[in-house]
């Protein structure tokens, strides 16, 4: 059985231009995610790997090429059809969790869901092993637990791609080998494709396949 093709990335650009200065962030990326892969992204700083993931996230429009997603090319798709994608298709997890901090545990969980089902938020949360952790709010949780809420957030609309920047990045070391072993489990036994971005051998070195990058392109 041929594996579908989640993102395919068709000689992508991204410019910004900056005074008089044009920065190729990308500069002629071509790349093929498969169904159920686990992949991570290394490089230095600069080299493009945030602007990938924005981009691969449909946060951000390539300058030039094309991305396509389940085969569809995500130019094609209105703002509309770009935000529901984004909702619904992907998951996202963030260095520094990006919590909103007033609001509980089981709050955060509940704002990407279309409709509010807070049994189903709980769910997630307990599979994270948060239960108990409901109505805390993020400055009365450590680093690991905010982002197994972060992570719990990004599933809860059961997407099928998780794309994470740096999720380990502001963990130690136990930390980060727990938010490894819980990604390394989604993909391996729910089959969700992940991409990671990291600068952590050890957290890489979890993932199926390391990618890296220079100076906007795959090496
Ligand atoms: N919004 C932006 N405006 C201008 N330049 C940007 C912007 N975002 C990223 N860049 C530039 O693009 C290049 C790649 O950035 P980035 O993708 O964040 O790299 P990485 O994540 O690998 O550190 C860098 O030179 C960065 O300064
Ligand atoms: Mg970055």
């Amino acid at each position: 059985m041929n594996k579908t093709n989640v993102l395919e990335f068709k000689d992508v650009w991204k410019i910004y231009r900056m005074g008089g200065e044009e920065i190729n962030a990308l500069a002629g990326v071509n790349l093929t995610i498969k169904d159920g892969s686990f992949t991570s992204i290394m490089g230095p700083s600069g080299s493009g790997k945030s602007t990938l993931l924005h981009v691969a996230g449909i946060l951000d429009m390539p300058t030039r090429g094309n991305l396509l997603m389940n085969g569809k090319d995500t130019s094609t798709l209105g703002a509309r059809e770009q935000a529901r994608f984004r909702r619904s298709e992907i998951g996202f997890v963030f260095q520094r969790f990006n919590l909103l901090p007033q609001l509980t545990t089981l709050e955060n969980v509940l704002l990407p869901m279309n409709q509010p089902e807070p049994q189903k938020a709980q769910e997630y949360l307990d599979k994270m092993g948060l239960e108990g952790k409901y109505s805390k709010t993020p400055n009365q949780l450590s680093g690991g637990e905010q982002q197994r809420v972060s992570i719990a957030r990004a599933l809860v609309n059961q997407p099928s791609l998780i794309l994470a920047d740096e999720p380990t990045g502001e963990l130690d070391s136990k930390n980060a080998e727990v938010i490894m072993g819980i990604l390394q489990d989604l993909n391996k036994k729910e089959g969700v494709t992940i991409i990671i971005v990291t600068h952590n051998q050890l957290a890489a070195d979890f993932t199926d396949k390391i990618i890296e990058m220079r100076d906007g392109n795959i090496i």
